[in-house]
């Protein structure tokens, strides 16, 4: 149990909304994770799509970790921070021409392919280049991760990875391409998974396919399992995700072969707990039938709840008032700017700080100017 608490007295003089990141639980998350992840030398690579601002990156690049890219632009992120080419995968239905060759000329570990169509647009940029490709078939293995729809990615009728009944024809694509060389397979079944059977059936279906690749003469270096692993969003206290438990269903499902390594591409597991969305109250408004609370972070800062539903714990961080309900609510002009409905929340006033936790995955990073707003800033626990 590690409990989350907030120096208010230094929190209170930043101009808010600003994230703010612990970075004692950011550290105390990845040496959980790593504990369990080095008992058999997985490899771990950063989703630096979760979160790339350049603190944590550098944290994450100290620790060891490796990147796994969705872009160009992240490629460059990740080397900046100090990740090595060599543990950094790339990933993305849609790599443009200048991504593919940024990846090449950096030497990454490996692209991950999503289709035939790309598989032939990397080989010919490779043949250009004189060089070899390291590339991993994305296998789209038909599993439904129980999420929300919107952050499902292993069910056939997704845009993402290459669908079964296709691999044959794309191991055949792989023997044709002089300038191919295939390393190993990956899927990515989706995102805040809590039901852990859905990566015990990963590792099941793997297996056959991986037999499938011997058969045809195409050992696999490697496999790339994604990452997926889902945080308690109810109980920000109770914040180091199930490392141990995740990581034991890769270790007693797969038939790993001598010598194969496998790779993992964690995100909201690592870093969603550290980082919290902090906005100040501007109003209490007084409806008919509810009390809204408007803060003045709308989901140009923090986007979750209104495009996946998502529910973040909210607390009053300036208040011992006893609870009442409130509706925390954004300043923007649409009605989906809603961060909680009937929350029971210390009483509020105007300029109260209003925390919402569990902001560290997919918060600052998908943040926009919508309405003319300006980006939020981000503050860390070792240096306000
Ligand atoms: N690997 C691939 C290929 C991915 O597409 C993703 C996430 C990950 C790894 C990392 O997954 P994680 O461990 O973080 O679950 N914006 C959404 C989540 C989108 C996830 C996209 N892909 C949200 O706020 O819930």
């Amino acid at each position: 149990m590690y409990t989350t608490s907030f120096p208010v007295d230094r929190l209170k003089d930043i101009p808010t909304p600003f994230y703010y990141y612990d970075l004692d639980l950011l550290r105390h998350t990845i040496n959980t994770m790593k504990a369990e992840a080095d008992k058999d030398s997985y490899h771990i690579h950063f989703a630096v799509k979760a979160n790339n601002n350049p603190r944590i990156l550098g944290i994450i690049a100290e620790a060891g970790l490796g990147a796994d890219c969705v872009s160009g632009g992240e490629i460059r992120m990740a080397l900046e921070a100090g990740i090595p080419a060599s543990r950094i995968v790339f990933a993305g239905v849609g790599k443009d021409d200048w991504e593919i060759e940024l990846a090449l000329d950096s030497r990454i570990f490996c692209l991950n392919v999503e289709s035939a169509a790309e598989m032939k647009v990397i080989n010919d940029i490779a043949r250009r280049k004189g060089l070899t490709a390291p590339i991993a078939l994305r296998i789209n293995p038909d599993i439904d991760a129980h999420t929300h729809d919107k952050i499902t990615t292993g069910r056939k009728e997704t845009k993402f990875g290459i669908n079964i009944g296709l691999i044959s024809d794309a191991m055949e694509l792989v023997k044709e391409s002089a300038n191919l060389k295939l390393t190993g397979i990956h899927a990515h079944l989706g995102s805040q998974i809590t039901d852990l059977d859905v990566f015990r059936a990963l590792a099941e279906r793997f297996n056959d396919i991986q037999d499938f690749f011997e058969d045809e003469g195409l050992p696999l270096q490697h496999i790339n399992f994604g990452g997926g692993l889902g945080v308690d969003y109810v109980e920000p206290d109770n914040c180091i995700p199930d490392f141990a438990g995740y990581f034991n269903i890769f270790r007693q499902g797969t038939e790993a072969r001598p010598g194969q390594s496998l790779h993992f591409e964690l995100g909201r597991s690592i870093v969603a707990q550290c980082g919290t969305l902090i906005a100040k109250t501007i109003y209490v408004k007084e409806g008919e039938t509810k009390n809204f609370a408007v803060i003045n972070a709308g989901f140009t800062e923090l986007i979750r709840p209104a495009m996946y539903d998502a529910w973040h714990h909210i607390r009053n961080i300036s208040s011992k008032l006893p609870p009442e309900d409130y509706d925390v609510v954004g300043p923007l002009c649409e009605s989906s700017d809603v961060f909680g409905t009937d929350r029971s929340i210390n009483g509020i006033t105007r300029g109260d700080l209003i925390a919402i936790q569990t902001a560290g995955a997919y918060g600052e990073v998908m943040a926009s100017q919508y309405n003319a707003r300006p980006l939020p800033k981000s503050y860390f626990s070792d240096s306000i």
